[in-house]
Order: C-alpha cells, then sequence, then structure tokens
C-alpha cells in the first residue's frame, strides 16, 4: 500500500485513554500511560491509534463534551504529551488519529459562556441554536425533539435578570450544546482546530456522529415522536448540507502535507445510498462499516453485510471494520447472549448498548475469536477496540453507585448504558494499583474493576500463543504477511450455509456459525495457518501457535470458529468445495471465568 493509502488495510487500535493505562496514578488513564505501553501495540502489529477524545473537557460525557478544543485535559497530559505520544509513536511505525467532536461543545466552553450572557438575536448566540419557546410564556420547547440519551433536546437558559429565557438544542446531553454549522464562523474555526492538530503531527480524525452536524432548516417538529415509532428523526440527520463540511475538512487535510490527512465518519444512516454520499474523492476517506457489528451470529447475516458493505464502497475507499468501540456491549458479551435475529435499526446508534440477558461466557468468547478471524481477513481497515485483544467481557454488574454513562443517568437507570465496556484495562493479575492499570498505592481507579478482571490481564497471555492475545498477534501479522495487498475478497458458495468462506489470492478464511463441527472438502491439501478453537490443536486440526502445518483435503472447522488457510487448489466454476456436517459435537472449551 502506499504511503498516501497506509490507511486502506490498516489495523487501527482505538485507546479509550480514560480507561487504558494510568502512568501518574490519579486512577485516570493517560497519554503517558499510552507512551509506557507501546510495546503491547507494536507486538499486536497495529499501524495506527484512534484517541477517543481527550482534550479539555468537564467529563459529562467523557471527552465528547469540549471545553477547549486546542488543549489536552490535564488528567490526560497537556499538548506537549500528545506531541511526545506522536513522537514515539511514529518511530514504531504507529500513527496517531484523535477524535473530532464537532456537532456540540461543553456548556463550558467559552463560546458557550459568551452565549449565555449575550442577548437573544446576538452574534454570540448565533454560534448555537438558541430558540424561543412555545407557549404563551415560552413555558414550552422550540420542537419535539428527543436527545439521543434521551428526555428533550431543548434546555432553557436563565437570563442575567434572574427570568427563564430562551431554549437550547443539544442532541445529547444537556452539557453538549449543539453548533449552528450554517454560520460561517463555526465552520472557520474547526478549519482552524484541524489545522492546530495536524501541525502537531497528527495524521487524521475520527469524526464523532458526522452525520449529525447540519439540522433541517427551520427545526420542524417530528412527526415520529406522536405516533412512537421511535428511532430516527430525520430532521436531526443527513441533512444535504453537512457535505459542504467535509469537502473543507478534505482541503484542510490536503494542505496540511504529504501524505493528506485522513478522516473517517462516526455515520449512522438507514441507507447505504446515503453513507455513499460520504465518501466521495473530496469528502471523507473512510466511514465505519457498522452493519458487521449490529449483526447476529449468523452465517447469512454476516455475509449480507460484509457484501452490503464490499458493494457501497468498491475498491476505492474500503471499508472501516468494526466490531466493538467504546458506545457498545464488549463483543464476548453480545455474541454470548441470545441472539436477536430481528432486523437490527442501522440508524440506532446506541441499540447495541442496551442488550440485557443471560451471557455464556465461553461460547461468547469462542465466537468472538473467529469473529475477529474473519474482521481481520476482509480488505479495508480493521478498527480494534482496547480490550477486545484480551477477551474482555462487558461489565454487567457495575455497582450502580458507580456508573457515570449520562444514558444511565438520563434514563433513571432503566438503560445500562456504556460504562461496561470503558471498565480500565487488567494488564497485570496482582490486584494492586487495578491489576497495572495504575501503579501500586494510586487512587482507585474510575470505575471499578471486577476480581474476575485477572483472568484476562496482559500478562496472563503475553507468552500463550493459544490465548487471545496469542490469537490476535498471530492473525494480525499474518493479515500483514499475507493479506495486505492481496486484493478483493471472493465469497465462495459452500453446500453448507452456516460456513462461510472467504478467499483472497490463495488464501481462504473458514468460518464455522454452527454449533456442531463441519467439514469442509476440496481445497486440496493445504497450509493450515491459525484456527481459532483451542480444541484444534488435536491430531486433524494442528495448533494456531505452532509453525504452519499441512493439512489434508478434508478439514474439519470446530463449531463457532474459523481457521485461516493457504489452499493447494482453488475451486473453479462449478467445482465448489463441498461440506458435510460432522457426527457428534467438538469438545468443549476450556473453563473461562464466569461474570
Ligand atoms: C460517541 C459517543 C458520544 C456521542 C456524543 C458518539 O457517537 O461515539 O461516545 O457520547 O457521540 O458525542
Amino acid at each position: 500500500m502506499s504511503e498516501e493509502q497506509w490507511w486502506h488495510d490498516a489495523v487501527v487500535y482505538q485507546v479509550y485513554v480514560r480507561s487504558f493505562r494510568d502512568a501518574d496514578g490519579d486512577g485516570i488513564g493517560d497519554l503517558a500511560g499510552i507512551r509506557a505501553e507501546l510495546d503491547h501495540l507494536v507486538a499486536l502489529g497495529v499501524d495506527a491509534l484512534w484517541l477517543n477524545p481527550c482534550y479539555v473537557s468537564p467529563q459529562r460525557d467523557h471527552g465528547y463534551d469540549i471545553a477547549d478544543y486546542r488543549a489536552i485535559d490535564p488528567a490526560y497530559g497537556d499538548v506537549g504529551e500528545l506531541e511526545a505520544l506522536v513522537q514515539a509513536a511514529g518511530k514504531r511505525g504507529i500513527r496517531v488519529v484523535m477524535d473530532m467532536v464537532a456537532n456540540h461543545c461543553s456548556t463550558e466552553h467559552a463560546w458557550f459562556r459568551e452565549a449565555l450572557a449575550a442577548e437573544p438575536g446576538s452574534r454570540e448566540r448565533a454560534r448555537f441554536l438558541f430558540r424561543d419557546g412555545r407557549g404563551a410564556h415560552g413555558e414550552l420547547p422550540p420542537n419535539n425533539w428527543q436527545s439521543v440519551f434521551g428526555g428533550p433536546a431543548w434546555t432553557r437558559v436563565t437570563d442575567a435578570d434572574g427570568r427563564p429565557g430562551q431554549w437550547y438544542l443539544h442532541s445529547f446531553d444537556p452539557g453538549q450544546p449543539d453548533f449552528d454549522w450554517r454560520n460561517p464562523e463555526v465552520a472557520a474555526e474547526f478549519d482552524a482546530v484541524l489545522e492546530f492538530w495536524f501541525a502537531r503531527g497528527v495524521a487524521g480524525f475520527r469524526i464523532d456522529v458526522a452525520h449529525g452536524m447540519v439540522k433541517a432548516d427551520g427545526l420542524p417538529d417530528w412527526p415520529g415522536a406522536d405516533t412512537g415509532e421511535g428511532g430516527h428523526n430525520a430532521a436531526m440527520w443527513d441533512q444535504p448540507e453537512v457535505h459542504a463540511i467535509y469537502r473543507r475538512w478534505r482541503a484542510v487535510g490536503r494542505s496540511a502535507g504529504d501524505p493528506e490527512r485522513y478522516l473517517v465518519g462516526e455515520i449512522w444512516v438507514p441507507s447505504a445510498g446515503a453513507l455513499r454520499a460520504y465518501l466521495r474523492d473530496d469528502e471523507l476517506h473512510q466511514a465505519f462499516s457498522f452493519d458487521l457489528l449490529v449483526q447476529p451470529w449468523d452465517a447469512g447475516r454476516q455475509r449480507a453485510a460484509i457484501e452490503r458493505a464490499l458493494d457501497l464502497v468498491g475498491e476505492r475507499t474500503p471499508p472501516a471494520w468494526t466490531l466493538s468501540n467504546h458506545d457498545v456491549h464488549r463483543t464476548v458479551t453480545r455474541y454470548g447472549q441470545a441472539q436477536d435475529l430481528g432486523d437490527p435499526d442501522p440508524s440506532d446508534m446506541i441499540a447495541a448498548a442496551r442488550r440485557r440477558g443471560p451471557v455464556d461466557l465461553a461460547l461468547g468468547i469462542r465466537r468472538a475469536r473467529a469473529a475477529a478471524a474473519l474482521q481481520l481477513f476482509l480488505p479495508g481497515a480493521v478498527y480494534l477496540y482496547q480490550g477486545e485483544e484480551l477477551g474482555l467481557p462487558e461489565v454487567l454488574g457495575l455497582p450502580d453507585d458507580a456508573r457515570q454513562d449520562p444514558i444511565w443517568v438520563r434514563s433513571g437507570g432503566a438503560e445500562l448504558g456504556r460504562d461496561g465496556c470503558r471498565v480500565p484495562l487488567p494488564w497485570r493479575t496482582d490486584p494492586a494499583g487495578a491489576h497495572g492499570f495504575s501503579p501500586a498505592g494510586a487512587a482507585r481507579s474510575w470505575l471499578p474493576q471486577p476480581a474476575w478482571f485477572a483472568d484476562f490481564a496482559a500478562e496472563r497471555q503475553r507468552d500463550d500463543p493459544e490465548s487471545t492475545l496469542g490469537l490476535y498477534r498471530r492473525l494480525v501479522a499474518l493479515r500483514h504477511e499475507m493479506l495486505d495487498g492481496a486484493g478483493p475478497v471472493e465469497i465462495l458458495d459452500l453446500a453448507a450455509p452456516d460456513v462461510l468462506a472467504l478467499r483472497r489470492g490463495d488464501v481462504v478464511c473458514l468460518v464455522n456459525f454452527a454449533a456442531a463441527s463441519r467439514e469442509v472438502a476440496g481445497f486440496g491439501a493445504g497450509r493450515l495457518l491459525a484456527a481459532t478453537a483451542p480444541e484444534s490443536s488435536g491430531a486433524e486440526a494442528p495448533e494456531i501457535s505452532g509453525p504452519e502445518t499441512s493439512v489434508a483435503d478434508v478439514l474439519v472447522v470446530p463449531a463457532d470458529s474459523a481457521v485461516w488457510l493457504v489452499a493447494a487448489r482453488l475451486p473453479a466454476g462449478g467445482d465448489l468445495p463441498t461440506t458435510r456436517a460432522r457426527e457428534g459435537s467438538s469438545t468443549p472449551f476450556a473453563e473461562v471465568a464466569a461474570q
């Protein structure tokens, strides 16, 4: 891949800064902590880091409420520390991508404070969406929009004389006032913010709610509020004028130097066509493909999601695949729950953070390992969320009084929210210093870790090639070695609908979604590169850690697992590999810590 197109096939590791590693002992992760753990990221083989927002913020939504776009929050470090991280990572061939939250800021941002102190109709208020209320005394919100986090999307301010005044729009928490992107002053300010960080070596930005920045002209009422249809309020999202912002940002990124700076959008829109509109040559480089993330563990559904994503973007702008992030329940937990085969709403940003119900953790880990093998086989960028490489489950049992997510707070505890995927990482088995998250003797970690986190510590897995960490390392290394530049993926039609078979060149990935083993024949005697199920280390399918091993023409793929192999023979049209069910169930998976 050319330097210019580094992002095409990149493995990008998402760092939730607050929870990655705490170097200074205040119980909160920081930039120095990331620098201290670069060896972990190098060994994993990642090409870039995406840092969740680490600018100055009152942390009502943990950094997605920014008070100063040109400074790092003191809890995380300072601008010099960010530059040190960019340099240290760069020396190891790892780029740093930051998060740009430009739909809204914090109520503590200087502009919002100025707006509160100014009159209705003033230049200061015109940077936000202030409106008079409805009703005889302006006591009703200007329209019926609902916030993504629950409750009305409007909050009324109190004027200097103590009387109730206008209302301001917040698509999320009341602490996150929306900018008015139809105001040219807002657009000019963000050009300057991007330039500020590009000048410090940042390789690009992940753009928060990239489809939401412009609202429908006139802020019309949402008919769905009365019909109870819920979900998507079209007037809040995906307005045609939003594209002008990305044309502008792309130009800023192009003039920042060589290679041009990368832009990847978080875009939840109901149709593939709507997503495609953001991926033009002069707009975003990539958009996350959330389609795999919202699909259940089902071969047909996963295949259809992959085909949709590939059809959508084609070769020029390969997808950015993601199975989890800081907004959704962790993969092993989702896959260990009863699978919902209903159609997910592709525009519902937080549905995947809502699931409850019993979890079969061993099954979830087994499927998540197979899902990683599938994801890492695909052309395009692959985003890994910190802790995924450790097989870390969601912490569903956080004490109520520890939870901090505004979704939890605003729903009065009805929605669990996203704290459970943000619990600080376990680095060591020793509970001192929050299992190595903090130095010994540090303050309590900002979210408490359960005792069973020790079972997933990086230290425990580091030297075990069959651990989940060992598997990720091997898959990422193989991806770089065998698949970088290997071209498009072809999905093969096998006789068994529950085995998904993909090929890139002569490398093949087989994923068995069934609850029983399957035999696959037709690829000739080949070389096994990796297998995700521990019992594959038996005679029939050699261990993942050992040297690459030849396999017979008939390969057994255990239940809920995946293999990568180099095929000795590739199927021609009409000569497709066959599969058949294998009698009996596979060896039980090793015990893992239960929650
Ligand atoms: C981010 C969330 C955040 C929200 C508001 C999202 O899409 O990923 O974590 O709460 O935007 O900024």
